[in-house]
């Protein structure tokens, strides 16, 4: 769990320092920590804009924590299913500019995901 949370630490510093991202769309956010990903990435840029999602009412219901953006930045919350992206998209385009860059988070997730196949 540690060695994960570093993960996201260096990959969202590495986005924000060297890549010059500024946009964030985090899915599968898990219950509000520190630092939280826009408190990593706004440490850096402060205008920095980070989109969570998840789909557990227990982590909306702690969803405030990870409201607490800089000024000059925005972060948001969506209650949402990482299998219907076009809802995702949908509710992220109020806060970030889809024609710029968004580095997408899918941290400790994917392994939810069943093949429906199987
Ligand atoms: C292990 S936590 C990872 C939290 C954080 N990303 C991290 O790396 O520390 C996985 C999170 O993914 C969420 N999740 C699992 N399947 C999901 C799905 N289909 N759509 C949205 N969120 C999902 C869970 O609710 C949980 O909060």
């Amino acid at each position: 769990m540690r060695h994960n949370r570093d993960f996201m630490r260096r990959a969202v510093l590495h986005l924000t320092r060297e890549a010059g991202l500024r946009q964030f769309l985090d899915i599968g956010t898990g219950l509000p920590t520190r630092p939280n990903v826009h408190e990593i990435a706004q440490d850096v840029a402060p205008e920095t804009r980070v989109v969570y999602v998840d789909h557990d009412p227990v982590v909306l219901a702690h969803a405030r924590a990870l409201l607490s953006s800089s000024p000059e930045g925005r972060t948001a919350y969506l209650d949402a299913d990482l299998r219907t992206p076009d809802a995702i998209l949908d509710g992220a385009r109020a806060s970030l500019d889809l024609d710029r860059p968004v580095a997408l988070g899918l941290c400790a997730i994917l392994h939810f995901v069943e093949d429906p196949s199987m």
